[in-house]
């Protein structure tokens, strides 16, 4: 499906219209037709959940900007973007962004780094972003931060931009030839799991004493913690059952319990998943980009390879072992989740529905509508059986003018608790609060889903919203971002 056949949601001029084109797509999205305002609205009121209170039904998605120190201090522009977090006026902010445990466990050289010489930052961003909260919104009654901890295992980049080194579980068919790497790569072994897990503890203990509310221990996106859950084929002690593929959480759970008691956990979890995407070779001219295919072989059936998947057929998702995995957090004490799906390296179709592909990914194979829908279908049916977990939904950034319809909809019936706001903050970080205050939206400053904060990390650049954001759009590196798409575009 090529960009230009799929209708932009902008063009829609009313609710209805919006609500036409589902049908025509035969999508069930129900929206409600008035934004509720002031005391009556239902992503105003309150959430009561063990000892939180959160302030409203807004959640800040966690997104990380290419852009700390390279020893894992914030720089000036992650302060800025914490900032603009704090001015969302949303009352959950769900992990900031990821923040590595341990250097050799860093996605990029600039990503955050929890570690006793960057405590003091960490800090500063937290309190930063609740005195920008204060100021736009006159308090913080409800306002619960999270710091998200994450090891990114078969995404480690720690040292260049250019030099992956891979910390993998297991070997996997697609994603390892696409990492080159050999047969006898070796695999973490129990030792070196077990000092990835004493890393999150200590992480933890550090949030905790930095005044953050709860930390995330991320099982989502194709890192560490995702792999886990998907370890099927591994030996030994953190591979093969389920009992095994989430020992792993188990022991990040008891550690951060006995040393930091005072500290909520939440996980961010892709609950859902398919199998690894690539542009269609036999649909791609001069290596220009083609359409999103499935990479699968034939001989990968039954799939061992994915959680949340069907193993008989891998590009459908499949709930039961997710409703496991949430059962485990209930007895676990765990009560903030996060629904998430996929990978952005693997198919970011559907963990970030786009109309433009980033420069690594491939034309849409669908219309980015049935992307919003997999993540907010999936979501409902996981809160219809989890009514006491407080869950936040993802990938609304895409709905654009319709978002508040959705949103209010979907927290109005139940169907979720918290709507997670991610690609919109970078671009208009006040869209929530415009919301909450019945003001008219600023429709010039929608994320229109460029994907442009997406490829400026993916060619070594930082992050931001290039097309939008007055700060980036004068950015040095804006230039270098447009040259990478027009590149995409017409091939190698
Ligand atoms: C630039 C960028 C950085 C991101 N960083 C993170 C991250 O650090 N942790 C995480 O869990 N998800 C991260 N995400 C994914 C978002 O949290 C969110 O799941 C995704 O953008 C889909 O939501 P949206 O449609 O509202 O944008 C990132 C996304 C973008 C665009
Ligand atoms: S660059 Fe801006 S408009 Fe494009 S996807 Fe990112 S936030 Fe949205």
């Amino acid at each position: 499906m090529s960009s230009g056949a799929i209708v932009r949601l902008g063009t829609l001029n009313s609710v209805g219209r919006f609500q036409g084109h589902l049908q025509s797509l035969g999508l069930h999205i129900p929206c409600d037709p008035d934004i509720a305002v002031g005391g009556q609205s239902p992503l105003r009121s309150p959430l009561h959940r063990g000892p939180f209170k959160i302030g409203n039904r807004i959640a800040v998605q966690p997104m990380e900007g290419w852009d700390a120190t390279s020893d894992g201090a914030p720089s000036e522009k992650t302060v800025r973007r914490w900032q603009r977090f704090g001015r969302s006026g949303g009352k959950l902010i769900w992990g900031g962004e990821a923040v590595a445990v341990s250097h050799e466990g860093r996605a990029n050289p600039n990503q955050l780094l929890a570690a006793p010489r960057t405590q003091k930052n960490l800090t500063h961003l937290r309190d930063v972003l609740r005195r920008e909260h204060i100021q736009t919104t006159g308090s913080d009654d409800g306002l619960v931060i999270g710091l998200q901890l994450t090891h990114s295992g078969r995404y480690c980049r720690p040292n260049e931009h250019s030099r992956p080194e891979p910390r993998i579980l297991y070997h996997h068919p697609v994603l390892d030839q696409r990492l080159k790497l050999p047969a006898d790569y070796p695999l973490l072994t129990d030792a070196e799991i077990e000092s990835i897990i004493e890393g999150f503890h200590r992480a933890a203990f550090m949030a905790w004493q930095s005044g953050f509310d709860f930390v995330d221990i991320k099982h989502c996106h194709g890192y560490l913690g995702h792999e886990f859950l998907s370890a099927h084929t591994r030996e030994g002690r953190y591979g093969g059952s389920f009992e095994n593929r989430t020992r792993f959480l188990r022991e990040v759970v008891q550690g951060i319990r006995s040393l930091a008691p005072g500290l909520h956990i939440g996980v961010r979890l892709s609950a859902i998943d398919t199998v690894p995407f690539h542009s269609d070779p036999s649909q791609s001219v001069n290596g220009k980009s083609a359409i999103g295919i499935a990479e699968i072989r034939p001989d990968s059936l039954p799939y061992r390879w994915g959680f949340g998947v069907n193993p008989l057929d891998p590009t459908d998702s499949d709930l039961s072992e997710p409703e496991s995995f949430l059962s485990l957090l209930e007895e676990l004490g765990i009560q903030l989740v996060n629904i998430t799906a996929g990978s952005p390296y693997y198919n970011p179709h559907i963990q970030r529905p786009a109309l433009f592909p980033p420069t690594d990914g491939y034309e849409p194979p669908e219309d980015p509508l049935v992307g919003v829908w997999r993540m907010i279908d999936a979501t409902s049916r996981i809160k219809s059986c989890y009514p006491h977990l407080a869950i936040t939904g993802t990938g609304y950034s895409y709905l654009q003018e319709w978002l508040p319809h959705v949103a209010q909809h979907y927290v109005r019936t139940g169907q979720v608790d918290f709507v997670g706001l991610g690609r919109l903050v970078l671009a208009y970080p006040d869209f929530a609060h415009d919301v909450l205050r019945g003001a008219p939206l600023d429709t010039k400053r929608l994320c229109r889903t460029f994907s442009d904060c997406t490829t400026g990390p993916r060619n070594g650049l930082v992050s931001g919203c290039f097309p939008l954001d007055p700060f980036y759009k004068a950015h040095p590196q804006a230039e270098l971002v447009r040259i990478a798409k027009q590149k995409f575009k017409a091939g190698p």
